[in-house]
C-alpha cells in the first residue's frame, strides 16, 4: 500500500451499438454497478465513460500500476458487460477480450491500459484523452506539440519550471523495445521515430527530474493475438499546470485535426475530430476518428469532474476543418493515401485475389 495515488484508465470494446458506433447504455450501467460493488474496498474513486464503441474505466486507487487486483477488477467488469453484450447481440460482443482466463495482468489480453502513480500535488488537474477508430501512434503528434513545441506550448519558453524540457519514452511496437529521448537536446532524433506513427509510439513523457507527466495505452497490440487484431482506440493521461503544460496547452494540438490511421475497417487515414463526449458516435464511414478530452481535478484521490473539454465552441472550426478533410479523402475511395498501404490494413482480400489470378500473371 502506497500513499501515492494511482490513476488507471483501462478500456475495451466489448460490443458496439449499432455496429461499431457507440456503447449501449446497459453496458455502462453494468460497469458502474460492478466497479461500485467489487471495487468498494479497492478504489478511491471511479468514473465509467465511453468514446465511440469503447468503454473506459477511469479509476483511482493506492495500489500502484500493474496491480493484479485492479486489473482483475477491470477484467471482471468487462466480462460481466460482455454477458449483456451477448444477450443483446451487440456487434463484436467480447471483441477485445482475447483470452478466456485472467492471468495476473490485463496487458496483452486485449484491453488498453494507461496508468500512472504519483504524489498528488496541492492542485492536480488531469486530462484523460480517449480516442476511437485509431491507433496509439495517433498521440505522437499532439504529445510532441504539448511537450516539445514552443509554438504550441508557450510554457516551454516562459515558465522557468518547464524551460529545461521533457523526456519522451518511445516504444517500438513491432520489436517491443523502448528508447528514451531527452528534449529539446534530442528533438531531431525523436522526430525520426515519432513521424513513423504506425511503428513507434510515445509510451510516456517525464519531467527531467523523473516525475511522470503523461502516459498512453500504447502496447504491442497489433500482433498480440499472433495476428492483426485491429486498431486499439487508445487513451492518454496528461497531468497539467505548475511545471507541466497548462490545460489549454495540452488541448491546443487538437485544434488542427491531424491525419491518423483507423476509420473504416481500421484501414484508412482520416482526420481525428475533437468532439464532446456526446458527439463521440462515429457513423460516417464508421468515423471519422474521434477524440474526447475529459478533465478532472484530483482531490485526495477523488475524481472531481469530468469536464467535457472539447465541448468548447473554440473547437468548432477544428471540427469543420476535419469534416472538409474527410469529404476530400472520401472521394479517393479505395485509393491510397486514403486507404492504408497494404501492410497496414486490418484485413485484405489480396491473398485470395492473387491466388485466383496467379496463372494470369506472366
Ligand atoms: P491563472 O493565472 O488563471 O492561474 O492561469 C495561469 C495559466 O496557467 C494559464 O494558462
Ligand atoms: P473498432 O475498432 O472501433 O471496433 O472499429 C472497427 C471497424 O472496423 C470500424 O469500421
Ligand atoms: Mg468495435
Ligand atoms: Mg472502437
Amino acid at each position: 500500500m502506497s500513499e501515492k495515488i494511482t490513476l488507471s484508465v483501462i478500456k475495451a470494446d466489448i460490443g458496439g451499438f449499432v455496429g461499431h458506433s457507440s456503447v449501449h447504455p446497459e453496458l455502462l450501467q453494468e460497469a458502474e454497478k460492478t466497479l461500485g460493488q467489487r471495487g468498494q474496498d479497492l478504489l478511491e474513486d471511479f468514473k465509467v465513460t465511453c468514446v465511440g464503441d469503447d468503454i473506459n474505466l477511469v479509476m483511482t486507487h493506492r495500489k500502484g500500476i500493474d496491480n493484479e487486483q485492479i486489473h482483475k477488477l477491470a477484467w471482471e467488469t468487462f466480462l460481466s458487460c460482455t454477458r449483456i453484450a451477448r444477450r443483446l447481440k451487440l456487434y463484436g460482443a467480447g471483441q477485445d477480450l482475447l483470452s478466456d482466463a485472467f492471468s495476473g495482468n490485463i496487458k496483452g489480453m486485449g484491453p488498453g491500459v494507461a496508468e500512472m502513480e504519483f504524489e498528488e500535488r496541492p492542485s492536480e488537474p488531469i486530462i484523460v484523452f480517449m480516442a476511437d477508430k485509431t491507433e496509439p501512434g495517433a498521440w505522437n503528434l499532439p504529445l510532441y506539440k504539448m511537450f516539445a513545441d514552443p509554438f504550441n506550448t508557450i510554457g516551454l519558453v516562459i515558465d522557468p519550471k518547464m524551460h529545461e524540457g521533457f523526456k519522451f519514452e518511445v516504444l517500438d511496437l513491432i520489436e517491443n523495445k523502448k528508447v528514451t529521448f531527452s528534449c529539446p537536446e534530442e528533438l531531431y532524433d525523436l522526430l525520426v521515430f515519432l513521424g513513423a506513427a504506425n511503428r513507434y509510439a510515445v509510451k510516456a513523457v517525464y519531467r527531467k527530474n523523473g516525475e511522470i507527466a503523461a502516459v498512453s495505452s500504447t502496447q504491442r497490440m497489433n500482433l498480440m493475438a499472433g495476428r492483426y487484431v485491429g486498431k486499439d482506440d487508445p487513451v492518454l493521461i496528461v497531468r497539467c499546470q505548475n511545471g507541466l503544460p497548462a490545460v489549454g496547452e495540452a488541448l491546443e494540438p487538437f485544434s488542427n485535426p491531424h491525419l491518423v490511421a483507423g476509420w473504416m475497417r481500421g484501414s484508412h487515414f482520416g482526420p481525428i475530430i475533437p468532439v464532446s463526449q456526446k458527439e463521440s458516435t462515429p457513423t460516417r464511414f464508421d468515423g471519422p476518428p474521434r477524440v474526447i478530452a475529459l478533465g478532472f481535478q484530483l482531490a485526495e484521490g477523488k475524481l472531481i469532474g469530468p469536464q467535457d473539454l472539447f465541448a468548447d465552441v473554440a473547437y468548432d472550426r477544428a471540427r469543420q476543418k476535419a469534416l472538409e478533410i474527410a469529404d476530400y479523402l472520401r472521394q479517393l475511395g479505395p485509393f491510397e493515401p486514403h486507404r492504408l498501404p497494404l501492410d497496414e490494413m486490418e484485413y485484405t482480400s489480396m491473398p485470395q485475389v492473387m491466388e485466383k489470378l496467379k496463372d494470369r500473371f506472366n
